[in-house]
């Protein structure tokens, strides 16, 4: 890639939050160690449960970010090939993996270019008509290679339309409805996506809001569109932000689903 491209690359992903999304997951993770490890645990552990039944042979982790919730020794030792795929990959990470000789790196956009066609073409000010705009985007979706014979969707369903609503929010040009119908989109075009019996995906799908008194005073969901029945699946919660950082006096909790498809 020349200079320039990979400059107006790091712009966009600048601008779109990603890279400052992904920095924020390390930082919270560090105050967040206690609440967080448990989910740390269960992802890895259903990982190598789902594991079992796959061949040997490649796979490839669908947003593998800081490798918090991946059990990256294992796969390594018994996959011949390890493919992990990120918008960006921390420099930190791509260092602590060197030892690892069959891990490689492709920075994708996993949502099939959405990113960019959103970067260049949506701008504020102007009118958008939902229909359209939803057919425009229907279009996009991530090609996984036939080769691969496991596939981890690791706790990046909902960031796949989150940041992307986020950033059409600052725009003002749809409603909230609008945007969930949006989300709705990019998620069932991600879990489509998904090869059956070759995949294990893991999302947090809803978010449980406590007071500071531990009263529940909100549910709202994550993930717009249904999520696929597999061969076996288990549910936990991810103590996300105890400290209220994320929201200002309320404490956010993930609910997380993890499925054997
Ligand atoms: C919540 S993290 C998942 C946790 C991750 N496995 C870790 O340990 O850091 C979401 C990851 O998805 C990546 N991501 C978000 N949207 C993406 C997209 N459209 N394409 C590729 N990666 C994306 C982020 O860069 C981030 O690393």
């Amino acid at each position: 890639m020349s200079f320039r491209k990979k400059l107006s690359s790091f712009l966009m992903l600048q601008k779109m939050q990603y890279l400052s999304d992904q920095q924020g997951i390390i930082r919270r993770y560090m105050r967040e160690k206690e609440g967080w490890d448990l989910h740390l645990e269960n992802s890895k552990r259903f990982i190598l449960e789902s594991s079992k039944s796959k061949i040997k042979g490649k796979v490839l982790v669908l947003g593998s970010g800081w490798l918090l919730d991946c059990p990256i020794d294992e796969l390594s030792r018994d996959y011949k090939e390890v493919i992990l795929a990120d918008i960006n990959h921390p420099k930190q990470i791509i260092k602590k993996t060197k030892h690892l000789a069959n891990v490689q790196f492709i920075k994708d956009d996993l949502t099939g270019g959405l990113i960019e066609f959103i970067y260049r073409n949506i701008k504020p000010g102007k009118k958008y008509l939902l229909n359209s705009f939803i057919t425009e985007i229907k279009s996009f979706s991530y090609a996984i290679p036939d080769d691969i014979d496991f596939v981890i969707s690791l706790n990046i369903l909902s960031q796949l339309s989150i940041i992307i609503s986020d950033y059409l929010k600052t725009m003002s040009l749809f409603s909230q409805n609008e945007l969930n119908e949006i989300s709705a989109v990019i998620n069932q075009s991600h879990t489509i996506s998904l090869p059956k019996n070759k995949t294990c995906l893991i999302c947090d799908f809803e978010e449980e809001l406590f007071d500071e008194d531990d009263k529940l005073i909100g549910v709202n969901p994550l993930i717009f569109s249904n999520l696929p029945l597999g061969n076996f699946s288990e549910k936990w919660k991810w103590k996300f932000d105890s400290s209220m950082t994320y929201r200002d006096e309320i404490k956010t909790f993930f609910n997380v689903s993890a499925t054997d498809l």
